[in-house]
């Protein structure tokens, strides 16, 4: 299929071009379908509690909705991988922040059918996205400044640059992955593209506490603090 310009494609440039801040979770093991139980999202879910959480301390706020921030989970696990959910905090209504609310939200999503082909995207519901696709295709799509969320990478508060990106308002890519370790190929992916590996600490935390930090090295930025 030749390339078609996402200009084109407006399912597809909503979901991935209009935040601000991405924070982008690699679920490994995460159904692809909607025949798990919400009794058991780590088990059969393949760890959709971790992910549930992503989403609720990348958009969520305790009164509010972070309307610059968008996330979107690249999911791995069977039956039909890869697809891409992507939650838009400007556009998305009706969340709760509790695992299960956030799980069955998002699930229905994963019943709709989605062509094969790589980048059919599907607007399930207002600012909630399901599209063919994995790591790279999410790469392309963001396309902006990507930086890998990794304890070994260098120190995410020493860099000077937070603050430059807030007044020039630039966009700004923040991939994670579950509770596993990335996987080579896909850290070979985000080097190529020249991301930077950045530390939140010495501390191996969950991916939900590592976004949370991170909002507020940028909240602290915007505000010029
Ligand atoms: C539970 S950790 C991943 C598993 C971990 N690598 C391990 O040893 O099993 C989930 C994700 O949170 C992020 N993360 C955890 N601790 C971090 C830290 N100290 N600094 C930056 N990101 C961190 C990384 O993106 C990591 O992949």
């Amino acid at each position: 299929m030749a390339p078609v310009p996402l200009s084109e494609m407006p399912d597809l440039r909503e979901a991935f071009t209009g935040s601000r801040k991405n924070f982008i979770i690699i679920g490994h093991r995460a159904r692809t379908d909607a025949l798990f139980s919400l009794d058991d999202l780590p088990g059969t879910g393949g760890r959709w509690d971790g992910l549930a959480r992503c989403v609720s301390a990348s958009i969520l706020l305790s009164h509010g909705v972070r309307k610059d921030t968008s996330v979107h989970l690249v999911l791995e696990g069977p039956p039909d991988p890869p697809k891409i959910i992507s939650v838009s905090g400007g556009r998305a209504k009706y969340m709760n922040p509790d695992e299960r609310s956030m799980v069955a939200y998002l699930r229905r999503g994963l019943d709709t059918p989605l062509p094969k082909r790589a980048l059919m995207s599907v607007n399930v519901s207002p600012g909630v996205f399901v599209t063919r696709g994995g790591l790279a295709d999410v790469m392309d799509l963001v396309f902006t400044r990507g930086f890998v969320l990794d304890e070994n990478g260098n120190s995410a508060c020493d860099l000077p640059f937070w603050r430059d990106t807030a007044v020039k308002g630039e966009p700004l890519a923040f991939y994670l992955s579950d509770d596993t370790d990335l996987m080579e190929e896909e850290r070979s992916l985000l080097k190529g593209k020249g991301s930077t590996f950045i530390s939140l600490g010495p501390k191996v935390l969950h991916a939900y506490q590592a976004i949370v930090l991170m909002h507020s090295i940028l909240d602290r930025a915007e505000q010029g603090i």
